[in-house]
């Protein structure tokens, strides 16, 4: 049953990186049986107790307590050795084994001539049954999608036998079914005692599945909670230390008034290429924000790469200001003006080891063609304008983009495109891993882009905020367009639920 013994005691912890306090003096408890989520705005502090807690940086001051006895970790293995077990985003798993191989690595069944694989094989499978998972474990790991194979290597919990699992935003790229079920996986541990600690910027989320939660605010600790004790409004003014701005003014945009008499910025006839997206029609205007709505995988990735010339259209035109133009590859796109935020930070764009500042100019210098540099004022100031603007922290240009939390360095990404002055930004879920006031921030933000001018089409997961910002919605249901709404007043995002449903039925 379960026990809610505490299984890991951190107090008084401390951090300091060159210039920055990341932890000043925090304490986390976690229990056995007990589901704990840590919470705070980009750079708070999260991932760095994390890594404290998972041996992957020593601490400056403070203790490290784990089922009683007090630790030093001195790298990862040593965490692991006293049952600490981090499942990060990038998961440490071989792509290129089965799915039963990575379940038992290091501990596969032996017989008298080595390895049991068949044996093996099968306890991987009473393992994964055991949470739930219906995988056959001979499969190739790589055959699976992202979500399972992260579910893959919380499995791996269950057989290393450990008393604390760590989740730092592992929902961020899975859709709803799949959110389904890694929380029933969680739920199943949580029976088996084990302590879970989560990281997520959903607060929808991290209200459904804890028990408990940990508020940190700029390094400290601002508090511990029962999930009851606060409510959702509550919560996020502990995180931020003040209210949330209100967001009227940012509702009102959608219902603002375009004029589409002239030529769009941007006319797409029948654009599609086999296997990833059907022909599709659509154009944006002037200051229009066009929503690009469906579940993931519907599509709407794959239309926004065929635009922007990422990837290449087996069918249909497409015209920029009535100008028919074909993009070979994204230079193209640039030069007319057209830019592109990736969903994916990490694969596509985010250079980790160049600092703030180059990874912000990279995109204008794309755009100018490497032989004409931008001259170093002009730089310094689009720099300094738009880590300001977007709240980027620390304020420092010369920071390695690898020091910033996650949410920072997509605030980064976002200014290199804005850089470059486009006339149309395609924003693929730039309010991903995006913390709540921060995410504000950017909502308002594309609201003033689109007032100025600019077009943007806006892909987001979160249907709420496609409502918000955008005129018109496009619909994308498995690779193609099943409609387009568009917004006043009286439309809600029941209303894409109902036209995605409606489609499945049929
Ligand atoms: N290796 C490092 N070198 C220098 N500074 C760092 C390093 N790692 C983290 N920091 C800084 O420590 C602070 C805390 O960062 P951390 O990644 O823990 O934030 P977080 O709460 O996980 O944020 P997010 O929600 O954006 O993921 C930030 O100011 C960050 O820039
Ligand atoms: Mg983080």
């Amino acid at each position: 049953m379960v026990d809610n013994s505490v299984v890991v005691e951190m107090r008084n912890i401390s951090i300091e990186f060159p210039g920055v306090k990341a932890l000043d003096g925090v304490d986390l408890t976690l229990r056995a049986g007990e589901i704990h989520s840590l919470l705070g705005e980009n750079g708070a502090g999260k991932s760095t107790l994390i890594k404290a807690l998972t041996g992957v940086y020593a601490i400056d001051g403070g203790t490290i307590n784990v089922a009683g006895a007090t630790r030093t970790f001195h790298g990862t293995a040593d965490a692991q050795d006293a049952g600490v077990a981090p499942v990060y985003q990038e998961i440490n798993l071989l792509p290129n084994l089965s799915v039963g191989e990575n379940v038992m690595l290091g501990h596969e069944v032996r017989g008298k001539f080595g390895i049991n694989w068949k044996a093996t094989h099968e306890k991987a499978r009473t393992y994964l049954k055991e949470l739930g998972l219906d995988v056959d474990p001979r499969s190739l790991l790589a055959s699976h999608s992202i979500a399972v194979q992260q579910l893959v290597a919380i499995s791996r919990a269950v057989v290393i036998d450990c008393r604390l699992l760590v989740l730092d935003e592992p929902t961020s790229s899975l859709d709803r079914s799949e959110v389904d079920q890694l929380f029933a996986v969680m739920r199943r541990l949580r029976g088996r005692n084990v302590a879970i600690l989560f990281v997520s910027h959903f607060l929808d989320q991290v209200y459904e599945i804890s028990d408990t939660m940990t508020i940190l605010r700029n390094g400290k600790l601002e508090g511990e909670y029962p999930i009851n004790a606060l409510n959702k409004k509550q919560l996020i003014e502990k995180m931020l230390g003040r209210e949330l701005a209100e967001l009227d003014s940012i509702s009102r945009a959608a219902t603002r008034k375009i004029d589409r008499t002239g030529e769009p910025i941007l006319k797409v006839l029948a654009l599609g290429r086999k296997g990833a997206i059907e022909p599709v029609d659509l154009d944006v205007f002037d200051g229009e924000v066009l929503g690009l709505a469906g579940l993931l995988g519907s599509g709407r990735t794959e239309l926004a790469r065929i635009i922007y010339g990422a990837d290449h259209a087996d069918h249909g035109a497409i015209q920029v200001r009535g100008e028919h133009v074909r993009f070979a590859k994204p230079r193209q796109a640039i030069d007319h003006r057209i830019a592109f935020s990736s969903e994916d930070r990490r694969a596509e764009g985010a250079i980790a080891d160049l600092t703030v500042a180059e990874n912000i100019v990279l995109g204008v210098q794309a755009k100018r063609g490497w032989i004409r540099r931008v001259g170093s004022a002009q730089q310094d100031q689009l720099i300094a304008q738009y880590m300001e603007s977007l709240g980027i922290r620390p304020n420092n240009p010369n920071a390695l983009l690898s020091t910033l939390s996650g949410g920072n360095q997509q605030k980064v990404l976002l200014a290199r495109w804005l850089a470059t002055a486009p006339q149309l930004l395609i924003l693929d879920e730039p309010t991903r891993g995006i913390d709540v006031g921060a995410k504000a921030e950017i909502q308002r933000l594309v609201v003033d882009l689109a007032e100025s001018g600019i077009g943007v089409i806006f892909i987001s997961s979160e249907l709420d905020e496609v409502m918000r910002l955008a005129q018109r919605i496009v619909v994308l249901r498995d690779h193609r367009k099943i409609g387009e709404l568009k917004n006043s007043a009286k439309t809600g995002v029941d209303d894409i639920v109902a036209m995605i449903a409606k489609e499945g039925a049929a």
